[in-house]
């Protein structure tokens, strides 16, 4: 029986991509996004994500074979951390028990090699204590204060580290779900033309996140790596931040950093 798999932020870029990957491999895909999409909802509210986990079991029935989590806002704002970490968050924590009922379940969300960069300690510590009202304010904070990067940096660092202490409690490991995270470099969708398109910027961008292998990525060369984490193929890797970066991190962090 073909799989089914629901992708968030699949009206562009990534999502787009993998939606495409996936329906021509055969399988079913649950398309979510603001608009474009089988289900229609905004990922920043929680009456939103109540509306698109409402919408997905719906449409899923009593199990889901697949959920890769590409919904994302890059904007200097608090809105950034309220899509990023508590809407991706809340879609696969009320997504675990369509997961669990499935034969061979698999969950994958998207992180950014900005997770490791600068932070706001305390934003990424209120992301983890699933304090939504305290990081909105911290976000709100950073914006004020022209720390806007950390705003985003630090909704993908919460985001690499609550997969890491998800994946191997009984709901996820214990459930046959493995967890991971791919975190691209600089990636040519509509979220990142703005910087391509003010040379300033592309210069700053390009010694923040340097990648000698092939320079910058095309959508599908993310959606493929998701793809495969979602697929059956994958049965042990779990807890992984996969950079998918044309040796971003690598050039970045020192070489015993494994
Ligand atoms: P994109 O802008 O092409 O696609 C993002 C999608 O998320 C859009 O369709 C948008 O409508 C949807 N979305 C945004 N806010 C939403 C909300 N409140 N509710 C529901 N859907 C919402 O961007 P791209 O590049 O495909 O981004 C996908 C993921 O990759 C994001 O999580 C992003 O942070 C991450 N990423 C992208 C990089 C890049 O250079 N493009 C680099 C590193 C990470």
């Amino acid at each position: 029986m073909s799989r089914t798999t629901v992708v968030t932020g699949a009206a562009s870029g990534i999502g787009q991509a993998l939606t495409g990957i996936l329906t021509e491999r055969g399988e079913r895909v649950i398309t979510v996004d603001l608009r474009d999409a089988d289900v229609c909802a905004d990922l920043a509210t929680p009456e939103g994500r109540e509306s698109a986990l409402a919408g997905i079991r719906e449409l899923a029935g009593d199990r889901l074979d697949g959920v890769v989590t590409c919904a994302g806002l890059s904007d200097w704002k608090s809105v950034t951390v309220r899509v990023n970490y508590f809407g991706t968050v809340r879609l696969l924590v009320g997504l675990q028990p369509l997961l669990a009922a499935a034969d061979a379940p698999r969950a994958a969300l998207v992180g950014s090699i900005s997770g490791t960069q600068p932070t706001d300690p305390a934003l990424v510590a209120a992301c983890l204590a699933d304090d939504e009202v305290r990081a909105t304010e911290l976000a709100d904070v950073a914006e004020k204060e022209s720390r806007g990067p950390q705003i985003y940096a630090s909704s993908k660092a919460a985001l690499a580290q609550w997969a890491r202490r998800t994946c191997t409690t009984p709901e996820w490991a214990g459930a046959g779900i493995p967890l991971n995270v791919v975190a691209p470099g600089v990636v040519r969708t509509p979220m990142s033309a703005w910087l391509f398109a003010d040379e300033a910027m592309k210069k700053v961008m390009d010694e923040a996140v340097p990648m000698p292998l092939h320079g910058y990525a095309d959508a599908v060369d993310l959606a493929r790596p998701l793809a495969y984490l979602v697929s059956e193929d994958n049965n042990l890797m779990t807890g992984q931040v996969i950079y998918v970066d044309g040796g971003a991190e690598a050039s970045l962090r020192p070489a015993d950093h494994f």
